[in-house]
């Protein structure tokens, strides 16, 4: 048997928060590692210039994402790493699936209806501000995943509809010109330890501005902790570890023992000021070497760029060949 391909994407429109350290490339990382698996994981920078036209912003994100991985344990012997904008057989690709999408697929997606939904509210016309880009993005993002025949494909909730149209589409391409892709599976944490809170509770996102930088300088990183928004009790008196953002963080770094430690002192009663030096602590402890690492490389981009080049090469020899039999497979032969 083959190895199981995992693949996944990350949009290069940020700057890498905790948040996206636990729920994404801790994880990806660490799945990367396995025997049984080869994994693809790429930098989104095409999908980032649909909701990005910063030029500067999407440079900088592409960079800052790719030291961060690097920086955090990828081994690109091992993982393909790279940036989606290398490889023309994605945008090949993307073409091929674009003719055999039908517009009522796309119609159907979350994100270009709430956008739709938005002009709608306000009174604008429903197309506003819509572009091909946004609605034509799960084909892309089929493109993404089909080029390299991915297994699995780890996401957010809010992608596993996307997943669900690349199997749509496949599966389509698949009846009209033969067996030529695998129908891929969306990965979803079952459980919400994926999902990391920000300062003010609600989900870690850029888009709720409440995270904490990754790698930040350590006071920064401090001064984030501190701004968590915790509830009023006073030093002495218990405290709910269920429900609280400083707990539940801690917890995302802890061992299960210093876990379980964590909860006996919130039983009696830490100050918030003291859980929140320990939750110091804990993260800069296992930050402080990769971030001396992101450091070095953001200081030597020549090197991220050697690395991604590498890894262009890598992929595109997986996806020409399969590029090659779709060509021929539509029609799109040489005479001789
Ligand atoms: N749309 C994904 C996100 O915003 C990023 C992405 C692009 C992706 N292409 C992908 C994820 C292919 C998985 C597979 O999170």
């Amino acid at each position: 048997m083959g190895k199981e391909i995992v693949l996944t994407g990350i949009t290069t429109s940020g700057t890498p928060h905790l948040g996206n350290y636990v729920g994404a490339i801790r994880p990806a990382i660490e799945a990367s590692r396995r025997e049984d698996t080869e994994s693809f994981f790429f930098l989104a920078d095409y999908h980032a210039l649909i909701k990005c036209q910063d030029p500067e912003r999407v440079k900088q994100s592409r960079l800052e994402i790719a030291a961060t991985w690097l920086a955090c344990g990828l081994d690109t012997d091992k993982a393909t790493f790279y940036r989606q904008s290398d490889i023309p057989e994605i945008s090949e690709l993307n073409w091929l699936l674009t003719c055999v999408t039908g517009k009522g697929l796309m119609n159907r997606a979350h994100a270009y209806k709430a956008s739709v939904d938005e002009n709608v509210n306000n009174g604008q016309d429903p197309d506003y501000g819509v572009t091909m880009g946004l609605f034509c993005y799960p084909v892309l993002m089929a493109a993404d995943i089909l080029a390299f025949n991915a297994n699995k494909v780890p996401v957010g909730r809010d992608q596993i509809q996307h997943i669900e149209m690349a199997r749509d589409i496949a599966a389509r391409f698949n009846h009209l010109f033969g067996q030529h892709f695998v129908l891929p599976e969306a990965v979803v944490a079952e459980d919400d330890s994926a999902i990391l809170k920000g300062l003010d509770g609600r989900k870690m996102s850029k888009s709720y501005n409440n995270t904490i930088p990754l790698f930040d300088t350590e006071k920064k990183l401090k001064k984030g902790i501190n701004k968590i928004v915790t509830n009023l009790l006073e030093p002495g008196e218990p405290k709910d570890p269920n429900g609280s953002t400083v707990f539940d963080i801690y917890k995302a770094f802890a061992t299960e023992e210093q876990t379980a430690e964590m909860r006996q002192k919130f039983a009696e009663g830490i100050a918030w000021g003291e859980a929140k030096k320990e939750l110091f602590e804990l993260i800069n402890g296992q930050l402080s070497e990769p971030r001396e690492k992101y450091l070095e490389l953001m200081a030597n981009p020549a090197e991220i760029e050697a690395v991604l080049q590498a890894g262009a090469e890598k992929a595109r020899a997986r996806a020409r060949a399969l590029i090659s039999d779709l060509r021929n497979a539509v029609g799109l032969v040489n005479f001789v």
